[in-house]
């Protein structure tokens, strides 16, 4: 039997690990504790999850609990320190994308586990999506033949209709550069991740161009610190009433950290982009145009591979009347445009049913792997990587090296 604990009380430590671990698998581990820097975010985390021990010092915890495996789930820029300190107490980390905000932090990590002799997993969710695994398969299969270019194409929607997932970011943590490395290294390192592993090839040079189009206070004038006493809710397009388990997890426990969930979109600091553009080389030949965009009528991503055999092209929408729609078509075309279309079932689930077969993955091992959905700390770096380098890339205005981030010269 293997023993967990939790750095980080968050909402994704509550609903992705420990309340289904409970439901679900309940004779394979056994938690030990939970660590966070606010106290009554920590209490309400442990009783929603069904019962554990709580820390605000996560060395103590540590000394107390000995687990076997660490699961870091703070806010992303602490995830590197926690993972150090996790594996050099001689423990396991299951590390929560993206695994560093920077490239000190990836280069932290790699050491600490060369060290340690610990394995850190990277949660790639997205990965274990079926229609993202089945594009693996395709790619992986020589569809395509080898791959020369990637385009890449990510929306992330403003329409309240959609619960406006895309300002949602400007509310919260991840709208400060310094909590989340932008959404460049928050969100895309799912996206550079699901390319750099569908693609097999590792990135080497990035550059980038990012704009704040939309929210912070240069776009319209900042309303007041938080949507719920908010004088401008009737005309605001991005008014936001917290649930009621936000109210509970989130701003009853804010007396102990200060943190606003419900913050204004139009915030002086703000220092994030709502509109970015890479290019990507990689070292093994193929070049990737990618694009974030979290100001768009709906969500979702629209993706085309072409390689010497052919062209794929896929579309995935999220919200709209298009999502609505049971399967995923991967078109594959050969060079006389014969098309092949590979249809796939979406499956239930958060995050497309990638969560679930996830967790079956961590918590069930060992399983069968063969087309490699665990992530390590290499690919963990790697996709966080380009969005650091793009982040480095926007500020100096410069095309940046993965491998001198990476401290190896090149
Ligand atoms: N894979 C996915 O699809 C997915 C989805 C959502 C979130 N996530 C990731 O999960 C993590 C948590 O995100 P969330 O939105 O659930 O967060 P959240 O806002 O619910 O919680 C963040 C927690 O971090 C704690 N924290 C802040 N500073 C800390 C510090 N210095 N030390 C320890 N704890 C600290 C906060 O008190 C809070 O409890 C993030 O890394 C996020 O990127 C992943």
């Amino acid at each position: 039997m293997k023993t967990y604990v939790f750095a980080g009380a968050s909402n994704r430590a509550l609903h992705m690990y420990a309340k289904p671990m409970r439901q679900d698998f309940s004779r394979e581990w056994r938690i030990l504790g939970g660590f966070d820097i606010n106290p009554g975010q920590a209490q309400v985390f442990a009783e929603l999850a069904g019962g554990m021990p709580v820390f605000t010092d996560f060395a103590d915890m540590l000394d107390k609990t000995s687990p076997d495996c660490v699961i870091v789930t703070t806010v992303d820029a602490y995830h590197s320190d926690y993972t150090v300190g996790s594996l050099q107490a001689g423990c396991d980390v299951i590390v929560e994308k993206p695994m560093a905000t920077d490239a000190a932090g990836c280069r932290a990590i790699l050491a600490a586990e060369q060290a340690t002799g610990k394995k850190v997993t990277v949660t790639f969710n997205y990965r274990f999506v079926p229609f993202v695994t089945r594009l693996k398969e395709i790619v992986a299969g020589g569809a395509v033949g080898q791959v020369y270019s990637v385009h890449f194409e990510w929306l992330l929607t403003r329409n309240m209709a959609y619960a406006a997932h895309g300002a949602s970011y400007f509310r919260r943590w991840n709208a400060r550069m310094q909590k989340s490395g932008g959404l460049l290294v928050h969100k895309a390192t799912h996206h550079f991740d699901m390319i750099n592993w569908v693609i097999s090839q590792q990135p080497s040079l990035v550059s980038a161009c990012g704009q704040l189009n939309v929210y912070g206070s240069q776009n319209a004038p900042y309303r007041g610190t938080r949507c719920s006493t908010c004088a401008h809710q009737r005309e605001c397009p991005f008014y936001y009433a917290l649930t009621d388990f936000e109210k509970a997890f989130y701003a009853e426990q804010e007396t102990y950290d200060g943190y606003i969930k419900d913050n204004c979109v139009f915030a002086p600091d703000i220092d994030i982009y709502d509109t970015m553009a890479a290019t990507v080389q990689y070292g093994q030949g193929a070049v990737m145009a990618y694009s974030l965009n979290a100001t768009t009528p709906y969500e979702g991503w629209h993706l085309a591979i072409n390689g010497s055999q052919g062209r794929l092209e896929m579309s995935n929408f999220e919200t709209g009347p298009q999502s609505e729609e049971p399967d995923i078509h991967i078109r594959v075309l050969d060079l006389d445009n014969r098309l092949t279309d590979h249809v796939v079932s979406r499956l239930a689930g958060e995050h497309g049913g990638g969560d679930e077969r996830l967790r079956r993955m961590l918590f069930l091992e060992p399983q069968p792997d063969p087309l490699g959905h665990g992530a390590n700390s290499l690919a963990g770096a790697h996709s966080v990587l380009i969005g650091a380098a793009a982040n480095l890339s926007i500020r100096e205005k410069r095309m940046v090296s993965i491998a001198r981030l990476l401290g190896q010269g090149g």
